[in-house]
């Protein structure tokens, strides 16, 4: 099983980046973090960071055209408003789970709005890094009963 683990925007800036919300641990460690709970999984995982909507949605075709079998993202901002990523999500057959480290229902009223979540299968929020964990475990859940 081989997923790919999509971050956007600032996401590389994690551990300097307002940690009273996002952590002190850096966007090293989260890589580190995933891979080291897939592998548990027996999933195998892609990593791709960017600060660019082209990059993220070039990156969501590779995952058609390379048969990826699920998808973890955490677009940052552009999650509230960015219909060209929501358009290229839309495309693919496999589950796709939104994720967010902070709490984003109970931050600014902008937070709250998703504009991917239609097309997104399930949405991981509020457990800091532990969001992606529980997106693994989604996906891993929903391919076996899809199997059975
Ligand atoms: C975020 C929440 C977004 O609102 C914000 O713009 C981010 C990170 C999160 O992981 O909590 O960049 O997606």
């Amino acid at each position: 099983m081989k997923i790919m683990v999509i971050n956007g925007p600032n996401l590389d800036m994690l551990g300097s980046r307002e940690p009273g919300i996002y952590g002190s641990r850096t966007y090293e460690d989260l890589c580190g973090y995933i891979r080291e709970a897939a592998q548990k999984l027996e999933i195998e995982t892609e990593f791709y960071q960017s600060n660019y909507e082209g990059g993220i949605i070039e990156t969501l075709h590779s995952v058609f055209l390379e048969n990826y079998d699920g998808v973890l993202i955490n677009a940052g901002a552009y999650t509230h408003y960015s219909y060209a990523i929501r358009d290229a999500i839309a495309i693919l057959k496999c589950p796709v789970v939104e994720v967010h480290i902070s709490d984003v229902m109970n931050r600014d009223d902008f937070r709250k709005i998703s504009v991917i979540e239609e097309v997104c299968t399930a949405k991981c929020y509020g457990r800091g890094f532990d969001s992606y964990i529980d997106g693994l475990e989604y996906i891993k859940k929903y391919l076996k009963t899809k199997q059975e």
